[in-house]
């Protein structure tokens, strides 16, 4: 990936996934990104997920439902410049989000955020991605069914990072619960922003 233009891409690297199991207290977290894995690429899609059958040692082929694996819980998502795919054991439920910055639109988000979120957050981007990656998580067990009931905080900027000059830790909240839970990261490149969020699943 070295000699990316597009920044975060060329940063990935399995030394950031051991770098994000430890941030994310995710051992079994496996995550990859590729720029062959855009959305402007032939079979981007088949090829997600055929890489992500082969990292989970499961059939998880089938294009017309988002990949439910048998003990894990993974997440896909594709833009016009990489895609990929991230997954964790269950009972955590995992969601990932990768969006080209310069997509993302203040005024969309502003529609379905409340002005707390966009004053706390990083950048426009780093809220979007975050919502998306939480949304994909939580609608697993439809703990919510659209992205304005997911409320984004408790924005942390995590030091030390290895690999990253900037990875942002965030929480999120939902009506049904008065208090920030699980955990988020977001980290971005030139011009890509990436989300996981991991939630522990309610019992
Ligand atoms: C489902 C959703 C998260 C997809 O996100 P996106 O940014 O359009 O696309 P991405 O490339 O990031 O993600 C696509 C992947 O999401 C996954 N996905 C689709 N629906 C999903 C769902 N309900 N829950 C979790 N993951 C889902 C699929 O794996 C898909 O990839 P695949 O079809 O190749 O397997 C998006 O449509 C969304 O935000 N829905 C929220 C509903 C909402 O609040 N709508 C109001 C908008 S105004």
């Amino acid at each position: 990936m070295a000699g990316s233009i597009h920044g975060t891409l060329s940063v990935f690297s399995q030394d950031l996934v051991r770098e994000l199991r430890s941030i994310l207290a995710a051992p079994s977290l496996v995550f990859d990104v590729r720029e062959e894995w855009a959305s402007t690429r032939e079979n981007h899609r088949e090829k997600i997920r055929e890489a992500l059958s082969l990292a989970l040692n499961e059939d998880l082929t089938d294009l017309a439902l988002p990949p439910r694996p048998r003990a894990h819980s993974a997440s896909i998502s594709h833009c016009r410049f990489a895609g990929g795919y991230a997954a964790v054991s269950q009972p955590t439920c995992l969601g990932f989000d990768l969006e080209l910055v310069a997509r993302v639109k203040p005024e969309i988000i502003a529609r379905m955020s409340r002005e707390e979120e966009m004053k706390n957050a990083p950048s426009p981007a780093h809220l979007w991605t975050a919502k998306e990656a939480a949304f994909k998580s939580l609608a697993q067990n439809d703990e919510v069914s659209l992205m304005s009931e997911i409320t984004i905080g408790a924005w942390r900027r995590i030091d030390g990072s290895a690999n990253l000059s900037e990875i942002f830790e965030f929480r999120v909240s939902i009506p049904q619960t008065d208090r920030f839970d699980g955990q988020g990261v977001v980290f971005t490149g030139e011009s890509v922003s990436i989300a996981l969020f991991l939630k522990a699943l309610s019992t």
